[in-house]
């Protein structure tokens, strides 16, 4: 196994990452320094301990005021390792990653286009792919200028997918490993939605690579389903969970403000359970029927009346997208409508925070009674797995089986369809009145589990990826 430590000895150009967010959102203060705001999503603090200990070079994208930033500024440095930031105009990198990233590829890798409207692919979306492959073509010649002879680059999610064949045709000398960490659609949905010259850019864009690697071993074959549908020769593939650091999970949770935010969480719940959700405000993270699970429930078990509270933590995301902004308001308006519905003068059912607060997140990660977990669709879903580390009461974990974590965690947590309410309603009353050995014994089972993986080892098995499969 090529291990990070082992490439660790070398310089920064041996090892490049590429993912289209940085390790943090950088804006200028008022006297044009850089002010690192944290970023969303799973990937990029994933990926910013693993840059940092292996010396690596991370390509991102930037655009805006943080543009500005010189490229020796301190807030452009890590502990070891280079952040190199490429800058794109807003225009530009709206059109590839708002257009063709978000509001296609997403929706059509979770399955979520409502197809009487959607994909919408006329002259302005023609366009907007141009972009995207400038994007990709942008990442390319960065990382082609930048890498070492014989160097190991690890090209990140959908964002990326055309880059791997842009780099290799300029530098058949690089081990390039693809990972994805959304789902893949399945051949149906992509050979039937997209034109078939994206399609096919789409699929040899990614098969350029050395290997391709996916959370789940669904997903790979997905991808290979759709290469086949298409008759393009996939690339290797393999499959590797990403997972949370307990030491930094543990590190994080003496942190300022999540000792207040324990307090408050504390006052809000009191001797009552708490089902905690922790998402962003995305329509793959179904939270409208989660709030329908709940109102099912309140209805079917009326035990539950003033002895639940349902805390739902969901930040804002991609707001400039429509469906975004319109979702988010649907949510909004639906919790206000059930609290209405079921409210008492002493008893809020459910508490909708979209503020964007790590250290609330983290405390209501250590305080669930329930977690629910009911994406329609998702790659892995790290939260789950921050759950059960976190956790301190043998929480149960209500799970979508759409989520590629539900194959680490199938065994010991509730499985739910997603689309189903009348079913995710009953795993939320079997969560809750379960007792506590069995609540012990599967809270045990779940962390047995994730502590098989690590994020060490998902890095390790994209190195071991790149040097298995190298050409004879
Ligand atoms: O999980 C897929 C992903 O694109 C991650 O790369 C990222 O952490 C997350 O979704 C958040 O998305 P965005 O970067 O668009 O906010």
């Amino acid at each position: 196994v090529a291990s990070a430590s082992r490439i660790r000895a070398t310089d920064p150009g041996s090892l490049l990452v590429a993912s289209n967010r940085g390790p943090y959102g950088l804006r200028l203060d008022g006297h044009g320094r850089g002010a690192r705001v944290h970023g969303s999503g799973g990937l990029a603090p994933s990926l910013a301990p693993l840059v940092a200990a292996a010396g690596a070079t991370w390509v991102f994208a930037t655009s805006g005021e943080a543009t500005a930033l010189r490229a020796d500024s301190p807030d452009l440095r890590l502990e070891r390792g280079r952040l190199v930031p490429l800058a794109f105009d807003e225009a530009e990198l709206a059109m590839a990653y708002d257009v063709v990233a978000n509001a296609t590829l997403w929706p059509l890798h979770h399955h979520l286009f409502d197809l009487a409207r959607a994909p919408r692919l006329d002259r302005h979306w023609h366009r907007a792919w141009e972009a995207f492959s400038n994007y990709n073509e942008r990442f390319a010649e960065a990382l082609a200028e930048l890498a070492a002879p014989g160097a190991t680059v690890l090209i990140h999610d959908y964002h990326l997918c055309l880059a791997p064949a842009m780099l290799t045709r300029r530098r058949s000398d690089l081990a390039v490993v693809h990972f994805t960490h959304t789902p893949f659609a399945s051949p149906c949905a992509f050979v039937e939605v997209l034109p078939e010259q994206q399609a096919r850019a789409l699929l040899r864009g990614l098969s350029a690579a050395r290997a391709c690697g996916f959370h789940a071993s669904r997903w790979a074959d997905a991808y290979v389903g759709c290469c086949e549908a298409l008759g393009v020769q996939p690339a290797p593939t393999f499959v590797s969970p990403l997972a949370p650091d307990p030491q930094r999970l543990a590190a994080r949770s003496h942190e300022e403000g999540v000792e207040a935010a324990r307090r408050e969480l504390d006052a809000l719940v009191a001797d009552r359970k708490a089902i905690v959700r922790v998402d962003r405000i995305d329509p793959a993270k179904n939270l409208l029927r989660g709030l329908w699970a709940l109102d099912e429930l309140l209805e079917s078990s009326p035990r539950w009346r003033e002895r639940i509270v349902h805390v739902v933590l969901a930040y804002p995301s991609r707001e400039r997208l429509a469906a975004y902004s319109a979702y988010r308001s649907e949510l909004e308006r639906l919790a206000d409508a059930l609290n209405a519905k079921w409210g008492t003068s002493s008893w809020v059912p459910i508490v909708l925070d979209v503020r964007d607060d790590p250290s609330r997140s983290l405390a209501a990660l250590e305080r669930f009674d329930v977690l629910l977990v009911n994406p329609v669709r998702d790659g892995l879903n790290l939260v789950a797995m921050e759950g059960v580390l976190l956790n301190r009461r043998d929480g149960v974990i209500v799970l979508s089986r759409h989520a590629g974590v539900a194959d680490c965690l199938g065994h010991a947590a509730l499985i739910v369809n997603p689309f189903d309410v009348h079913d995710t309603a009953a795993a939320l009353d079997r969560a809750l009145a379960m007792e506590p050995k069995e609540r012990r014994e599967r809270a045990e089972q779940l962390r047995g589990a994730v502590e098989t993986y690590s994020t060490q080892r998902w890095l390790d098995h994209q190195l071991e990826a790149a040097h298995r499969f190298a050409p004879a």
